[in-house]
């Protein structure tokens, strides 16, 4: 069962026990594997906040890859507690910790970077060498509290519901990064490649929201129909054989400006460049379906075009992100489960059907 995202209000801070519910897995597997189990509430460090979890969203990647044991690179030590995503009110602050205070609503960046290396320093945060991430290196916000570094808390501006805030906890400031790396401007034609996804559609919406000219793809009838009550400009299925065609058309034979790949779908990825602009970039920051493309260098150097990998936010994207929030900036919403429904919620990302983002709810 799901429920509509706006149901869900913000808890008030409760004081924490020693223990709390959790959402653990004990061994890879189906969505079944997720289980709700008792375990020790955290206690922050210093640096640390305690937030008392409202709503996490959940990705492909971190969340259904993580669980099935098909994660590219990371290693979890089992039982994990999922949940990169999320949002909450504080519940207690480590020693050292000034400018928040108990009971705010706060939004969790979930990517932690040292701070102090030289790619840390030179603001690209995202490269840190030893950027973790909540949900994945540590435990996460599948539970009723989480304990994460201070600097990586955001206040929640008014009017923000908990899914709301918790879906643009970490795309949102991947999709500010992605539109600032590839320089951005509006008025410029943006294709974003599966729209529907949890990133493509905070992309999208993001784009739209600062003025770009968005192209939006799905190859499903169904998601294309519900993309194009969003009221994209355009709504195309990039396998489509005249989806180049209908690029061109629509921009006056220029191409888009920019375009968001994050698939790594060989034949998408044709149609991404096909469909780009002289002097236009493709920005991408995933490549779940893959990765392995090819790419035409003469073409590539002789139309000025660039292609930027994104890996995910950093500071500066997270700041910039709630700004926009404040400004109307809202994510897609799918659907929302409760916590303990996180099994239905996987198998929903999981059958492919989304439009937007699906999130777990606390507070039901
Ligand atoms: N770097 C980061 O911080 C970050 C954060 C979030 C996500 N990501 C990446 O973004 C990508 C999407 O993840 P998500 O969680 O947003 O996805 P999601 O909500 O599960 O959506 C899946 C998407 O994949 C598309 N798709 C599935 N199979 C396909 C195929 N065979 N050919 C073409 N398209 C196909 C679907 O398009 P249709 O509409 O056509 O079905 C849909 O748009 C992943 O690569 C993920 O790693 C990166
Ligand atoms: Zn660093």
């Amino acid at each position: 069962m799901s429920v509509a995202a706006d149901l869900a209000p913000w808890p008030v801070a409760a004081t924490p026990g020693d223990t709390m519910s959790a959402t653990v897995f004990a061994e890879f597997g189906p969505p079944d594997v997720l289980h709700r189990a008792t375990v020790a509430t955290p206690r922050p460090a210093a640096d640390e906040v305690l937030v008392q979890v409202a709503a996490v969203s959940v990705g492909r990647l971190l969340d259904l890859s993580a669980r099935a044991g098909t994660h590219p690179y990371a290693k979890f030590d089992l039982p994990h507690v999922l949940g990169a995503e999320h949002a909450g009110v504080v519940a207690a602050l480590g020693a050292e910790v000034s400018g928040l205070e108990v009971g705010q609503r706060v939004a969790v960046f979930p990517a932690v970077s040292c701070g102090a290396c030289a790619l840390c320093l030179r603001g690209v945060e995202e490269a840190c060498p030893s950027l973790q991430l909540i949900g994945t290196h540590r435990p996460g916000a599948y539970a009723d509290y989480v304990a994460v570094p201070a600097r990586n808390v955001h206040p929640v501006p008014e009017g923000v519901s908990p899914v709301e805030a918790s879906a643009l906890a970490l795309s949102g400031p991947v999709a500010r990064n992605q539109l600032t790396r590839a320089g951005f401007e509006p008025g410029q034609w943006v294709l974003v490649q599966g729209a529907a996804s949890a990133l493509g559609s905070t992309t999208v919406a993001l784009a739209r929201h600062l003025g770009g000219r968005v192209v939006a793809t799905s190859r499903s009838a169904a998601k294309r129909e519900r993309l194009a009550a969003l009221g994209i400009e355009a709504v195309l299925d990039a396998t489509s054989p005249t989806f180049v065609a209908d690029v061109r058309e629509l921009t006056d034979g220029h191409g888009v400006d920019l375009a968001i790949d994050d698939l790594g779908e060989p034949a998408v990825w044709a149609a991404t460049m096909d469909a780009l602009a002289v002097a236009g970039t493709v920005v991408t920051s995933g490549a779940f379906l893959g990765g392995g493309v090819s790419m035409n260098l003469l073409r590539l150097y002789s139309s000025c075009q660039r292609v930027v990998g994104v890996r995910t936010g950093n500071p500066a994207s997270v700041r910039a992100t709630w700004a926009e929030v404040a400004l109307g900036f809202r994510p897609v919403l799918d659907r929302a489960f409760p916590i303990d429904q996180a099994a239905a919620a996987h198998c929903h990302v999981e059958s492919d059907t989304n439009v937007g983002r699906v999130s777990l709810v606390h507070t039901l």
